[in-house]
């Protein structure tokens, strides 16, 4: 029997989303172990259990209560919300990875290449809402041929003339010989919540979670960087700073000309930015990665 008091959330067994959903829950502070072929990671510093399960299912155990959160594919989870008519899930989070996009694909040499020319024909997918429901929007009547995986093989094995599958990097439809027609759906993975009361205790441990993960979102791209430059220069300087509106400034020991300059960029800091403010006086610049951020 499981323990009410302990989290369970379900994360992607293997797959795109393993590894960066597993990386999230480190960088929120949770320690566990991961046994080779264990599908359950135990958390040691918290009462949080990770499921490792097939990401098509993480929808469901989250709706029905078997696990109290989930980080799943927004396509995934939209797939399975078309087929219920209240919430069965709700959606706590985006998150910054596992971006990709919902495509139809046609055979390279097939002479398909628009989303017009599949009508009459049969498309292969695991997503049959979010299939049908796009064709029917476009007044294209086209049979919907479901299939669990390996939906990239139904043309050559003669099940569709056209998929309508994840992409990527695209390297799978490379190898399959098929072509981007359509996209249809883009995403990132999500962090669903449970619909179910939850008892107090994992409930706050919840909301504690979320607020870490907002924590590590916040942070993205984020760099702290220091530097020196002529005190008559600060205003110009804080300009070339990306996203920063109020340094700190510091003043430097025995130099009255010269400050100390420290920000939160918010967003990409590039050898071109360092150039620039090399150029309005700048020295001695340090480029840190930030990890956590809390307001
Ligand atoms: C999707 C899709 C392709 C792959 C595409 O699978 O079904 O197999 O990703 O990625 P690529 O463009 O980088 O090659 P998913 O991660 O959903 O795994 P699953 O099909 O096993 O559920
Ligand atoms: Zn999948």
């Amino acid at each position: 029997m499981a323990d009410p008091r302990r989290l369970k959330v379900a994360v992607q067994k293997s797959g795109r989303l393993t590894d960066p959903s597993l990386e999230l829950m480190v960088r929120c502070g949770l320690r566990f172990s991961r046994a080779r072929d264990n599908l359950v990671c135990y958390g040691e510093n918290m009462p949080i259990d990770l499921l490792l399960v097939r990401d098509d299912d993480i929808p469901q155990l989250v709706a029905d209560g078997d696990c109290d959160a989930g980080i799943v594919g927004g396509n995934v989870a939209r797939e399975f919300a078309l087929a219920h008519d209240s919430e069965p899930f709700r959606t706590a989070r985006t998150l910054d990875f596992g971006s990709c996009r919902l495509c139809l694909a046609t055979p390279v040499d097939s002479g398909l290449d628009t989303p017009a020319s599949l009508a009459g024909k049969r498309v292969a997918t695991s997503y049959p809402r979010l299939t049908e429901s796009f064709l029917r929007g476009i007044g294209i009547d086209a049979e919907v041929v479901l299939l669990g995986g390996a939906v990239e093989i139904a043309p050559r094995l003669g099940k569709a003339d056209a998929i309508c599958d994840l992409v990527s990097t695209g390297q799978t439809l490379r190898a399959n010989h098929l072509k981007e027609i359509f996209t249809v759906d883009e995403s990132r993975a999500c962090l669903i919540t449970s619909p179910h009361p939850l008892p107090d205790t994992a409930s706050t441990l919840l909301e504690r979670i979320l607020m870490r993960v907002d924590g590590v979102l916040a942070v993205n791209g984020s760099k702290y960087i220091m530097l020196h430059a002529p005190r008559a220069k600060i205003a110009e300087i804080t300009r070339l700073l990306p996203g920063v509106e109020a340094p700190t400034v510091l003043p430097l020991d025995g130099c009255t000309d010269r400050v100390a300059i420290h920000a939160v960029c918010t967003e990409s800091v590039f050898w071109e930015t360092l150039e620039a403010l090399k150029g309005a006086g700048a020295s001695a610049m340090l480029v840190l990665p930030v990890e956590k951020m809390l307001a």
